[in-house]
């Protein structure tokens, strides 16, 4: 995961535009002071890889607009909260999630949030759909036989996970299996149910479908495929291994 530094405040910007040359040097030597006091590791929400209406019809403008600028924007305060002060500041998120369970819950919570949709984002792309192709294609034949039993597989993963949650298509011990997950857990906490290496996911929160399907989530479902970046799962897949 991504780390950036956070340099500044942002209130500070607006009160320096009407400033003469002096103030604005005298307020950039405040703002200087201000910044190595606040300096500290952030995590921050990554852009929409596209446009919020990129994934029509398929899923809405509004549910995208929803999901990544409030629901993992919250996800990513929150995980910054839960982490201040703790022995898991500093740490990538893959090493917070190897020693998940020895953090309170909101780490675990908020820190999947943050993860599972910074992938989420990137496995979906505008046009996408089709089969997978390459070496992807090739361990899912063999390990489901075809690509439409492995669409069952996954399909029916989404499908019963009972309130919110995951499916996923994971590495474990080299090979390929499909799993689901509650709430913001994931295959890389060292409490998971199934650990592996994840290389692709589904939402399957209400959050993630409501506005344009309401009660229908395998409705919802059955159109995800038509959205899916196989050139990412594959890069995924590459890198798992
Ligand atoms: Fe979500």
């Amino acid at each position: 995961m991504k780390r950036s530094k956070f340099l500044f405040s942002l209130a500070a910007i607006p009160l320096a535009a009407g400033l003469s040359p002096l103030s604005k040097s005298l307020n950039s030597l405040v703002n200087q002071n201000e910044r190595s006091k606040n300096t500290m590791s952030k995590f921050e929400l990554p852009p929409l890889p596209y446009s919020y209406d990129a994934l029509e019809p398929y899923i809405d403008k509004m549910t995208m607009e929803i999901h990544h600028d409030k629901h993992h924007a919250a996800y990513v305060a929150n995980f910054n909260k839960a982490i201040e002060g703790t022995a898991a500041e500093g740490k990538t998120i893959e090493e917070i999630f190897k020693n998940v369970s020895k953090y309170p819950i909101a780490v675990k919570n908020n820190g999947g949030g943050v993860y599972n949709h910074s992938m989420f984002w990137k496995v979906m792309k505008k046009n996408g759909g089709g089969a997978p192709t390459g070496a992807l294609a090739d361990a899912i034949n063999s390990s489901f036989g075809s690509f439409d039993d492995f669409k069952t597989t996954f399909n029916n993963a989404a499908t019963t996970r009972f309130g919110s949650g995951w499916a996923w298509l994971i590495v474990k011990d080299g090979k390929l299996a499909v799993i689901s997950t509650a709430n913001q857990d994931n295959p890389l906490m060292d409490n998971a149910e199934t650990k592996g290496t994840p290389i692709f996911l589904m939402d399957v929160w209400e959050h993630a479908y409501y506005l344009k399907y309401q009660n229908r989530r395998p409705e919802y479902i059955a159109n995800f495929w038509n959205v899916i970046n196989w050139d990412e799962v594959n890069k995924n897949f590459a890198s798992a291994k």
